[in-house]
């Protein structure tokens, strides 16, 4: 249904070892403009080698990444975001003891004056932000609060606003709610789904079959670095993702197993 969105940002035959250890085989991955698509895999799956490798954290050994069906290199995160591939990653890149709107504004700060004279705007960037977290329902009585005072959930919250509002086109989320409570969770992937309806493509990684099922378009499911599925939310159920994920036979015997020894 949602299959002919343009592809914005795509990964084609991507491998990726670390000595020995493969972590990715031939991965393609197409991320597509207003799509949430869930990436989803066990432990050591490759999940996170293969976001290292989309957010330019890593180059990889092999395949090619495209945006907008162009192919790039990215030397780095920052050039990755030149292009419009923003990245939010578990340990936030954020400044605890600094105001939210600091961290909010970081590298992009709004100037008064010029040259000698100017100065950072203040005012604007309390303004911007103050706006942006109240779309997301988070409400700031004191502006100079440190954001290490915010929640997880919020915290990771206003990195997604931030990159938004920065003009991501592609949004990558790495396990944004395995930290977070259940109401928690739920703001973060509210916010990825306001992302998604401004048109952005967003990966989202998670562990959590349900959170996938809640809000994604498309399921990618990695199996020991390779894909194992890809598939629109309207040809899979929520059983078969649950069991191509958790590797259901093996949940199954582990249970048996267990049982038997306690
Ligand atoms: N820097 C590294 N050096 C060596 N091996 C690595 C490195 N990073 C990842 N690996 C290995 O690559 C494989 C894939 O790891 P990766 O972190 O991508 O998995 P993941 O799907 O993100 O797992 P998790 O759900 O536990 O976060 C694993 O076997 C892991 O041990
Ligand atoms: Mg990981």
């Amino acid at each position: 249904m949602t299959d002919d969105q343009a592809v914005v940002f795509e990964a084609r035959g991507v491998s990726k070892a670390y000595g020995t250890v493969r972590a990715l085989t031939s991965v393609d991955l197409a991320v597509r403009a207003g799509q949430i698509t869930c990436l989803l895999g066990d432990n050591g799956a490759g999940k996170s080698s293969l976001i290292k490798v989309l957010s330019g954290v890593t180059a990889p050994d092999g395949g090619t990444l495209a945006v907008d069906g162009e192919p790039v290199r990215f030397a780095d995160p920052r050039d990755a975001l030149d292009r419009g591939i923003a990245t939010v990653f578990q340990d936030l890149a954020m400044v605890p003891a600094l105001p939210v709107y600091r961290n909010f504004f970081m590298g992009h700060e709004p100037v008064r004056g010029r040259g000698p004279l100017a100065r950072f705007d203040k005012r604007k960037a309390r303004a911007i932000t103050e706006e942006q977290l109240a779309s997301i329902g988070i409400r700031l009585t004191d502006p100079e609060r440190p954001i290490s005072t915010l929640s997880g959930g919020e915290r990771q919250s206003v990195a997604v606003a931030r990159a938004v509002y920065f003009g991501a086109r592609v949004l990558l989320l790495d396990e944004p709610t395995s930290a977070l409570g259940v109401r928690q969770a739920e703001t973060v992937l509210r916010y990825a789904v306001r992302a998604k309806r401004q048109g952005v493509g967003v990966v989202l990684i998670t562990h959590n079959a349900h959170h996938a099922w809640a809000v994604g378009d498309r399921f990618v499911v990695l199996k020991r670095g390779a894909v194992a599925i890809d598939a629109a939310a309207s040809d899979i159920t929520l059983d078969e993702l649950v069991r191509h994920m958790a590797g259901g036979e093996e949940v199954t015997q582990m249970r048996r197993d267990l049982r038997e020894i306690l």
